[in-house]
């Protein structure tokens, strides 16, 4: 079933902490918020220690009172349960709840997210407290829904107390039933690692030269995904049977936790906490980073989860913690910008992460809307000037589904093996890049798609082009998925490294690319990683395809291809800048009314341009609009018409200058800004630094 946020309006929020501020200034936060145009807020993710202040005993006095006057202002409540948090008696009372490193040092009270999913005591007391929350808050005529936790594996994603490794074992003896089969899958006969007895088998624990082994680390991560999802599913449980009429989301795509699995196991939809800043403090690398725009791509991610959902924080100044991540400020109208970024991806519903700057604590830098003075600023006027925008615009974007036809595939098992595993996973970053940048500057928009076992030909088929860079781990059902989708007419681009490893991560006995050999319609024969000084063997595309004479780098990694299929061609063969020269490096495989490409290399910003010629990918808007690079255009659609007269759904256009300079564009025929009434003839139109527009055309 689909896990969506429902809404008929695109809204705004805040998160408040009514602990950090005297209860004399509450009544006039409310008030501003709703003044400000804000229709939500977050409350007591953080709460723990003040809503069971010792053992047992439970005061839900300072919320009751909070979530009385935020009603009383009309704001919509969002109550995070407080296990992020456990307090200080908790943890010093029952030390196996701490997380623990894999070197065996405990971590300890005095921050957040410390505490371990698989401690029982920690389940039991998480539970209670749940419990206690659910039935307290059920009929609150305030509240609409719950966050679970805050972020599950943020800060820490690797848990080695005494109780992870005993749920370990349980974890795979449900998995391998014995010891022989786990032997097996893991390879332990190298270097005599074979077990004997279950109590042998344990987390990643130190070993020399920190090189522990790969198929244990692979399933170390999944345990660890499985872990969260079970402590999530006990909460989600409680609150659902206490309050069935809220909804239930957690927020946050972080490390080890298959995001997709705990949304469609247990949520309405997910949430994410987006902070474009880091895109421009902590680049993406390669040519032209994406910077801020790079969090379009995290979008997709989330949007591959929930085609709507919600942003539980949305950054509202320069973010910093006292000792760590130092931001810049939005500059003006960055604020907004970023808003819309979110919604032009599929958000209905953004928060703002936070009302005012905290005046203590780790987070004294981590600025809200307003800073310690509590006065209005420009970024709550931005704030206010969106509030205003979405009142009309709101409900004619509200509920419509970004659009694509290109989707970029990855898979958890990949990227958590890849993490480990320096003899593929890197490339998947660099190639996935390359292409979304690529699409991005091209006004092609594409979607993120997260291959399992439950992906369906259906799912694969709403695309006409598939692009799956390394999928290194490839089950033999996976091949013949995308087999099928290509059949079906199917454009399938995979990259080198591909096919070799099977589910336990150990490495086939047949030519790679393994069970997508037949797809691919080549086998490897030779292969080589990039040179000490960093270069790669270049090659060059048949001028009869590509029209170009340049040489391309393979970028990292150089497979040589063997024609296997009579429906290949070799698209480009290796230059004289290695001993691979002449042989295939590139290679289009006809099957059915498809076709797979396969390219023994890493995918680079050029090459990317020229597969793209080749499979005449153009942008959905190259009849209506002609833009410049640095404006992302995103497209959200209603498939049928949500207001009287419309004879067809609603087509929106949404155009975000990153830029800090004007730039210009060009239309093609007349348009309408549903955020702000402007109408836009046909010709030429300045767009202001960091403009953002939701236009739709007259025809
Ligand atoms: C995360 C957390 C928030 C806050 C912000 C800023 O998104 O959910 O509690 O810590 O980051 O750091």
């Amino acid at each position: 079933m689909e896990k969506a946020l429902h809404s008929r309006n695109v809204l705004l929020g805040v998160c408040y902490y009514p602990e950090h501020w005297p209860e004399t200034m509450w009544e006039d936060d409310f008030r501003r918020m709703k003044e400000l145009g804000l229709e939500y807020v977050r409350m007591a993710e953080f709460g723990w220690a003040l809503m069971e202040p010792e053992e047992g005993v439970f005061d839900f006095s300072l919320f009751d009172r909070a979530f009385a006057l935020a009603h009383r202002h009309g704001l919509n409540i969002i109550v995070g349960t407080p296990t992020a948090t456990p307090p200080a008696w908790l943890t010093h009372r029952y030390p196996e709840t701490l997380n623990v490193l894999a070197n065996g040092i405990s971590y300890e009270h005095g921050s957040r997210r410390h505490y371990t999913y698989n401690s029982p005591k920690y389940r039991e007391l998480s539970a209670r407290i749940v419990q206690r929350m659910a039935e307290h808050f059920a009929d609150h005529p305030g509240i609409v829904g719950w966050q679970l936790d805050n972020e599950f594996n943020c800060e820490v994603y690797e848990f080695y107390s005494a109780a992870d490794h005993a749920a370990f074992r349980e974890w795979l003896k449900a998995k391998y039933g014995t010891l022989d089969a786990l032997n097996e899958a893991w390879g332990t006969v190298f270097w005599s690692q074979t077990y004997t007895a279950w109590e042998q088998v344990h987390l990643t624990r130190n070993v020399p030269s920190d090189s522990p082994n790969p198929h244990l680390k692979l399933d170390e991560k999944r345990f660890f995904s499985d872990s969260v999802i079970s402590y999530a599913q006990m909460q989600a449980d409680i609150v659902r049977a206490a309050a069935p009429r809220h909804w239930v989301t957690t927020n946050g795509l972080f490390g080890h936790l298959d995001t997709h699995q705990l949304t469609n196991d247990m949520l309405d939809f997910i949430s994410y906490d987006s902070y474009p800043m880091f895109g421009r403090t902590f680049p993406d690398g390669g040519e032209q980073p994406l910077l801020d725009r790079r969090y379009s791509m995290t979008l997709s991610t989330v949007r591959s989860i929930s085609p709507n959902f919600c942003i539980m924080e949305q950054q509202s100044g320069p973010g910093g913690w006292v000792n760590r991540i130092e931001q810049p400020s939005p500059k003006p109208g960055q604020l907004r910008l970023w808003t819309y970024q979110s919604i032009a991806h599929g958000a209905d519903l953004v928060v703002y992460f936070r009302w005012r700057t905290a005046t203590f604590g780790t987070e004294m830098y981590w600025h809200g809307l307003h800073n310690w003075d509590n006065r209005p600023n420009r970024r709550t006027r931005e704030v206010q000037r969106i509030a205003e925008e979405l009142r009309s615009a709101g409900q004619a974007i509200a509920g419509s589904r970004y659009e694509a036809d290109v989707a970029i595939v990855r898979d958890y098992d990949n990227e958590w093996d890849g993490e480990f595993d320096k003899w593929h996973g890197g490339y998947e970053w660099t190639s996935t890049l390359a292409w979304y940048k690529r699409l991005q500057r091209r006004h092609i928009p594409s979607d993120m798609l997260f291959m399992n076992e439950q992906t369906t030909l259906e799912q694969l088929s709403r695309y006409h082009t598939l692009i799956y860079p390394h999928p290194t781990i490839m089950r033999e059902e996976t091949a013949k998925l995308l087999e099928a989708y290509v059949l079906g007419g199917g454009n399938l681009i995979i990259g080198c490294r591909s096919g070799y490893k099977d589910e336990t991560g150990r490495c086939r006995m047949t030519p790679m690319p393994g069970p997508l050999a037949p797809l691919c319609g080549v086998t490897v024969e030779d292969f080589t990683r990039e040179e000490p000084d960093g270069s790669s063997p270049g090659f060059t595309l048949s001028e009869d395809a590509f029209h170009t004479f340049a040489s391309f780098s393979t970028n990292g990694f150089a497979e040589t291809l063997a024609v296997t299929s009579p429906d290949a061609i070799v698209l480009g063969r290796y230059d004289s800048s290695s001993y691979m020269n002449g042989e295939p490096a590139l290679v289009e495989n006809r099957s059915g009314e498809g076709r797979t490409i396969y390219f023994g290399g890493v995918f680079s910003d050029a090459l990317v341009d020229q597969l793209m010629d080749r499979l005449e990918l153009t942008s959905p808007a190259a009849g209506q609009l002609e833009l410049p690079e640095s404006i992302e255009l995103t497209v959200r659609a209603h498939d049928k018409p949500i207001f009287e007269g419309q004879e067809s759904g609603l087509r929106i256009h949404f155009l975000l200058n990153y830029n800090g300079s004007s730039e210009t564009i060009k239309l093609n025929c007349a348009a309408t800004d549903l955020l702000t009434g402007q109408r836009f003839v046909k010709g030429a139109a300045e767009l202001e630094p960091y403009a953002a527009l939701a236009l739709v055309f007259d025809e």
